[in-house]
């Protein structure tokens, strides 16, 4: 018998959930296949690049101008997009097209206009919420945080990993562990020139002054050069080891007991693509090891476009990682740790984990890197780094004259094209930061979408968006870039 308070209960209980079977229902997958198609036909549109539409100038500059008012401050670039991409193809909102070579620095590996990334963020438009957080989650969440485990574990301690909604809160998260675990620790070891994202801390630690103007300073980190393979090559290899040893030693004597980190970059990013040593970076992290020091390993930049997933599986140092973090083209920032770094209740939380579209297309993203051909000396990301380098000694060679030779990078030719798979850098005008700032401009002109890095000498930096790149895709771009670095007074 039902009353009033206990509701009839259907004869048969469904074999899944009604949300389950929304997803699945025969209705939603022929409507996500026919967007699906819709998106096909417009996206085929866009085959190589092309210049504005005249007739859009004046919607396209009113949209640039409202955003710099809102903003207070004027784009860096003069990009907004329509929201349609064919791979490494874009469209802004002024009928242009342009190759995106730097995809929202590095966040967009399978490129624009994705459709199997498409149908997993409509899918994720069904869902109940966009937003999840730490109290009350759906499962989308954990599927993501698992997989990522379970890549990342292949090769290393790290067995928990707790989300993020930005590189730097991930990073915040990490050092918090960091602090915690070596409590009262107060210092942390970082490199010259490493970027570590926004947040005060981070711009605290993050070797630029510029982006700490005005903040006041409660950070206490000491600084370490990076690698530097001329250097190196100079002294002799081991010997350079031996005095890095030496200099962090140094440190940690004259502060006994008081750095609860040494944050890793293995690759830096803004810094300007220097790639660490592998013997060195051990030799490093197994001088943290002996003195009680976490070995955090900041991998927001690097994670995916090396040719193995993850740096320091490149490096063969992931038996020495205690932390690590990762963000940009994961969608979902995180922060990874080992059983021993597992922080106590209350240090890590907040309102938002993330949204629905962005586990799901996260997930996605991990399957296919996993199950795709991108790894490995002969994997993708390898051979899309050689083809850049083939095609950039042809332009270093036909233009010598915008190639000088850059004495912190030990001479010019070859020396001028470096980075590791999918990051990569060309270093034209002798580095000089103002016609690198230049190029930039004059490359978004002509067509194509590169950014800089460095701090001296500066580089042209491309992420491009390797998921989906094609080998013959290569000359098309080195085309616009020689037509625009023609342009560079
Ligand atoms: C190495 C590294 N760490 C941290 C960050 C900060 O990430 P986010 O910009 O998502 O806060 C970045 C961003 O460029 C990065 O390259």
């Amino acid at each position: 018998m039902t009353t009033a308070h206990s509701p009839a209960q259907p004869a048969t209980i469904p074999s899944t959930t009604l949300g389950a079977g929304l997803r699945s229902s025969p209705a939603v997958r022929t409507a996500v296949d026919t967007i699906l198609a819709e998106l096909a036909r417009a996206s085929a549109a866009l085959t190589a690049e092309r210049p504005p539409n005249p007739g859009l100038k004046e919607s396209y500059d009113a949209l640039l101008a409202r955003a710099s008012d809102v903003r207070g401050r004027a784009l860096l670039y003069p990009f907004i997009g329509s929201g349609l991409g064919n791979g490494a193809l874009v469209e802004l909102a002024d009928g242009s097209v342009k190759w995106d070579m730097v995809c929202g620095i590095g966040v967009n590996f399978f490129g624009h206009s994705d459709p199997d990334l498409t149908r997993a963020a409509i899918e994720a438009g069904l869902d109940d919420v966009v937003k999840h957080g730490n109290l009350t989650s759906n499962a989308d969440a954990y599927e993501f945080s698992s997989l990522l485990v379970s890549l990342a574990s292949a090769n290393s301690a790290l067995r928990h990993c707790y989300l993020a909604t930005s590189g730097a809160m991930a990073n915040e998260n990490a050092l918090k562990i960091c602090f915690q675990k070596h409590s009262p620790a107060s210092r942390v070891i970082a490199f010259r020139d490493c970027f570590m994202g926004r947040s005060t801390t981070m711009s605290q630690i993050g070797d630029a002054p510029d982006y700490r103007q005005g903040l006041p300073l409660n950070t206490l980190v000491d600084y370490m050069p990076f690698f530097d393979p001329v250097e190196a090559e100079r002294q002799g290899k081991a010997a350079y080891i031996a005095a890095s040893v030496a200099r962090l030693e140094d440190f940690i004597h004259r502060y006994p007991g008081q750095h609860a980190c040494f944050i890793f970059e293995l690759i830096q990013g803004e810094g300007g693509f220097n790639i660490a040593d592998p013997e060195w970076a051990r030799a490093l992290m197994e001088c943290c090891k002996k003195h009680r020091i976490a070995v955090w390993d900041d991998e927001i930049q690097t994670f995916g476009r090396t040719p193995r997933m993850f740096a320091y599986e490149l490096m063969g140092v992931g038996d020495l990682v205690d932390v690590l973090t990762v963000g940009k083209m994961t969608q979902c920032c995180a922060t990874l740790f080992t059983p021993e770094y597992n922080p106590k209740a209350g240090l890590l939380s907040g309102t938002f984990t993330g949204e629905t579209v962005s586990f799901r297309v996260g997930t996605r993203v991990l399957q296919r890197l996993r199950d795709g051909a991108f790894y490995g000396d002969s994997g993708s990301n390898a051979r899309h780094h050689a083809l850049f380098r083939r095609l950039a000694a042809d332009l270093i060679a036909r233009h010598p004259d915008w190639f000088p030779p850059v004495p912190a990078l030990g001479g010019g030719g070859d020396r001028l094209a470096g980075g590791v798979g999918g990051m990569m850098r060309l270093t034209a005008f002798g580095g000089d930061k103002a016609r690198i700032t230049a190029a930039c401009k004059a490359c978004l002109d002509e067509g194509v979408i590169v950014f800089y890095c460095g701090h001296g000498p500066y580089h042209l930096r491309l992420l491009p968006p390797l998921g989906v790149f094609k080998d013959s895709d290569w000359p098309r771009v080195f085309a616009v870039i020689e037509r625009a670095l023609a342009k560079v007074k």
